[in-house]
């Protein structure tokens, strides 16, 4: 145990915001051009999982949790972009856009928040939490039969995350929390584009088997903590803040 210098004083207050320390980021893949990654002093969390998986919910409490700890947060998601977001959702609306070309407006919105919110986020030395990331978006591309190796090109613009959480989830569960929410299945989310069934439930089923088996490739390949997120909402938590803790003082 170290002995406080008694000339010094009481020891400062805190600081509100705690700053940390420069680490190592790195690109996936080519970057963004003009970006020097020694300079980003913010971490990058990811929170993956189907839609009922639970993400929102844990998101909330990972930010009132750094927040509370006097980490400034930033909270990005899929589909937010100014540059984009409206035309995806006109896009959408009617299935007007082939699958390669919806792929690009999502990377689109991608490259749009990384450039403009996350890197100049964690410049600042800010937690930037990421609902949903490029995996979301490469899985969806393979199970609609993009080549893989152009879509892992096309997100090698993407910075790697300090931590990515899976909530794995079965779809049944994700069906019972879907409708204990109210919230309808969505078309997307059930794969209807794909033609897997007329019926929107069956299509969720086997569209959600699919997305899940392509996620479990995509683990091994990114190396992601897949968690149980059928436990209670606190032992999910719990999990993701020790793991959490660990990053932010690498
Ligand atoms: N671990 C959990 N156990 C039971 N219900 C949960 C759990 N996590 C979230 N929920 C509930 O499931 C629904 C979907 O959660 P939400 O956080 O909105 O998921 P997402 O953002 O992934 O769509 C909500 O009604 C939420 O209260
Ligand atoms: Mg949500």
């Amino acid at each position: 145990m170290e002995k406080r210098n008694a000339k010094r004083g009481p020891r400062r207050r805190l600081n509100r915001v705690v700053v940390p320390r420069p680490s190592q980021h790195r690109f996936y893949g080519h970057g963004l051009p003009g970006v020097d990654t020694d300079r980003l002093a913010g971490k990058l969390i990811v929170v993956e999982g189907a839609d009922g998986s639970g993400r929102s919910t844990q998101l909330a409490q990972l930010v009132d949790w750094l927040e509370g700890s006097g980490h400034a947060t930033v909270q990005v998601g899929l589909k937010r972009s100014t540059l984009v977001s409206e035309e995806l959702e006109q896009a959408q609306q009617g299935n007007i856009l082939s699958h390669r070309t919806l792929s690009l407006f999502y990377a689109t919105d991608f490259a749009d928040q990384l450039e403009n919110i996350m890197l100049p986020a964690m410049k600042a030395g800010r937690m930037v939490l990421a609902d949903r990331y490029i995996y979301t978006l490469m899985a969806r591309d393979m199970a609609r039969g993009i080549n893989p190796a152009w879509i892992k090109n096309i997100y090698g613009i993407a910075l790697v995350p300090d931590a990515v959480f899976y909530l794995n989830v079965s779809a049944d569960t994700l069906v019972e929390r879907n409708i204990a929410k109210n919230a309808k299945l969505d078309y997307w989310e059930s794969g209807m584009d794909i033609g897997l069934s007329r019926d929107l439930f069956e299509s969720f089923m086997k569209y959600q088997g699919q997305i899940q088996s392509i996620f479990r490739k995509l683990q091994r390949t990114y190396k992601f903590s897949s968690l149980d997120g059928e436990r209670s909402v606190g032992q999910i938590q719990k999990e993701m803040r020790e793991k959490v803790a660990k990053v932010l003082t690498r």
